[in-house]
């Protein structure tokens, strides 16, 4: 049982309705609790059972929501910036709540899959250092990629500033200077400064997999969608 104020679950769960506007409707008698017209928007109602209607629209409750975004170049993961875009800008109305934020960075210049989710837990154990989730990422780089590349990620170069990164597997494509690469950690600029490590420079990077989940092929540039539950299972695989 989750026993919520109804103001505070309908405008959580439908945006579009502030708690002042629940309120005015409420006295109206346009919201129903179990088919009762509600008398007034602070009673308190079971978020799991309670059946209720808004001017006739039934209120799907979700706990959570989890998004996948295929970000584009120049958007920031952060929930504001006062200069550049952020991720949370990108989201159509009808997936806007209250405690969205990015779970795990990219780059301004990175493109693909950030996760957007109001379940702090489960951002929690995706991003522990602890956890090892698996990101892919698509790099393209400036010179092609040498011999040695695929042996020393795999027994975990050290980096700048004498960080030893964990081993990470490279995948070679028909491509000389294109490749993919899945860390199980997410440091500071890593992949560009794994490369950089080896001499080489990133010019474009994309992430295309979090955990057992990858980034939706049909998913354009600056599109969401919901994951389904099953993908929501697979995003702490490790
Ligand atoms: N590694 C980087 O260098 N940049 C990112 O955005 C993600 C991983």
């Amino acid at each position: 049982m989750e026993l919520i104020r109804l103001d505070k679950f309908i405008s959580g769960q439908m945006p579009e309705y502030s708690r002042n506007d629940v309120k005015q409707l409420c006295r109206r008698g346009r919201v129903a609790v179990n088919g009762v017209a509600a008398k007034s928007a602070d009673m308190k109602i079971d978020a799991h059972t309670a059946n209720v209607t808004v001017e006739g629209k039934t209120v799907c409750y979700k706990k959570n929501v989890y998004i996948m975004l295929n970000k584009p170049s120049g958007v920031v993961c952060s929930t504001r910036d006062g200069l550049s875009k952020t991720v949370l800008e990108l989201l159509p109305k009808n997936l806007l709540r209250q405690g969205l934020f990015p779970a795990g960075r990219l780059d301004k210049d990175t493109e693909g899959f950030v996760l957007i989710t109001d379940d702090g837990e489960l951002a929690h154990k995706m991003l522990s250092p602890k956890s090892h989730v698996p990101k892919r990422y698509f790099v393209r780089l400036e010179h092609d990629i040498c011999p040695d590349a695929e042996r020393i990620f795999k027994l975990g170069i050290t980096i700048d500033g004498g960080e030893k990164c964990l081993p990470a597997e490279l995948e070679l494509t028909d491509s000389a200077n294109e490749c993919y690469l899945t860390l199980h950690e997410g440091m500071y600029h890593q992949v560009k400064r794994m490369f950089e490590a080896l001499g080489n420079r990133v010019v474009y990077l994309k992430r295309v997999k979090i955990g057992g989940v990858e980034l939706d092929p049909k998913l354009e540039l600056s599109k969401v969608r919901e994951l389904t539950p099953e993908e929501i299972q697979k995003l702490i695989l490790s």
